[in-house]
């Protein structure tokens, strides 16, 4: 953190420099844009008033004809209160999955996945709301998040449901970078990880999403640092869900990341996959079926049959981006 202020402040300085002699304005532009990024960012990272009406319209269980399901409402050591919701298997597996969505919007907008998970996969999925999203009170940041994923995890190794079973933690794009800390601290606790589209950190991140503050980017006081953490994951098997056209986090970061992980792993490619919408493949779901049952059943992972999947996409739901269109319409999925 110190390095951060050291170079906010020697901007600072060089801006009071500059404004005292001839401005150059692109410069000016620059450090403006830079104090912007940094006072600003944690809107930029976390956009969770998008869309319209993420913050007080949070979709139920009930509307997508999930009958089994609680609310949870977290308490936090800090004192913030995450709504969430538990969706329980159909069928039961003994199989509980820890989900954590992307930056944007809210639990229920992803609640098409949990049908997946629940009516045709036979898994409780628990689906965490943020500190600052939806419902939940608070506001966002690395530290508190990480709060929220550890709260989950130890309501999920207490609760009836999933306590004896297996528990597999399963993080798109921010929740991806999440996931690995969650994993890193837990491992004895944790069976499987499944990342899909995440980042090496927040810093080599903003050039490609944020192009304006690409030489800002070491202003970035939200570090995620994935890329330098996964490697300490040394048990717990780790599967990449990668949309080769993701053009938010350009899909070299989920090749770094499956580069330096020690443990065992699996690369799965969705080579039409776009950044938010690679759930849509066909494939995608197989592909974490096959990977949580071979843990289930104790077998060692293997590498699927061919690391990449040429696909059409499954027609989608018109609406936003952030819903997650027929994801739950997916069919051919087989139980654990
Ligand atoms: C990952 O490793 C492979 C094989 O060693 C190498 O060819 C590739 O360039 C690496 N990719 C990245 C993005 O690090
Ligand atoms: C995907 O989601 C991000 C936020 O997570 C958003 O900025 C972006 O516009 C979305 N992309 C598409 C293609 O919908």
């Amino acid at each position: 953190m110190s390095s951060t202020y050291t170079t906010f402040w020697s901007l600072l300085s060089t801006f009071y420099t500059l404004a005292k002699g001839t401005i150059v304005a692109s410069t000016g532009i620059s450090i403006l844009l830079s104090g912007l990024l940094y006072f600003k960012q944690t809107s930029l990272i976390y956009p969770r008033d998008i869309p319209a009406g993420a913050r007080t319209e949070v979709p139920t269980p009930d509307e997508f004809d999930i009958t089994d399901w609680e609310r949870v409402k977290l308490y936090t050591k800090d004192g913030e209160t995450l709504n969430s919701y538990f969706v329980k298997a159909r069928k039961k597996s003994g199989v509980t999955v820890l989900y954590m969505h992307g930056n944007a919007g809210n639990i229920g907008h992803r609640l098409p996945l949990a049908q997946v998970f629940s009516d045709q996969m036979g898994c409780n999925v628990f689906m965490l709301g943020y500190r600052g999203y939806g419902l939940s009170t608070g506001r966002p940041s690395e530290k508190g998040l990480n709060i929220d994923a550890q709260t989950a995890l130890n309501f999920l190794l207490e609760h009836a449901d999933s306590k004896d079973g297996k528990i597999f933690v399963y993080g798109q794009s921010l929740g991806g970078a999440l996931a690995i800390q969650l994993v890193a601290k837990n491992q004895g606790k944790i069976h499987g990880l499944i990342l899909e589209n995440t980042f090496r950190s927040m810093r080599t991140l903003i050039p490609s999403a944020f192009p304006p503050a690409k030489y800002l980017a070491r202003l970035c006081h939200q570090i995620w640092p994935s890329e330098t953490t996964i490697p300490t994951i040394e048990q717990v098997p780790v599967l990449f869900l990668s949309g080769s056209k993701d053009e938010l986090v350009p899909p070299e970061h989920m090749q770094t990341l499956y580069n330096v992980t020690v443990s065992p792993k699996i690369m799965r490619k969705f080579l039409n996959g776009g950044h938010n919408d690679t759930y849509a493949e066909l494939g995608y779901f197989d592909a974490m079926l096959e990977f949580i049952s071979q843990i289930k059943h104790g077998r060692p992972i293997a590498e699927l049959r061919n690391d990449a999947v040429k696909q059409e996409k499954i027609p989608r739901q018109s609406g936003s981006s952030m819903t997650m269109g027929s994801a739950g319409s997916r069919k051919s999925v087989a139980t654990l």
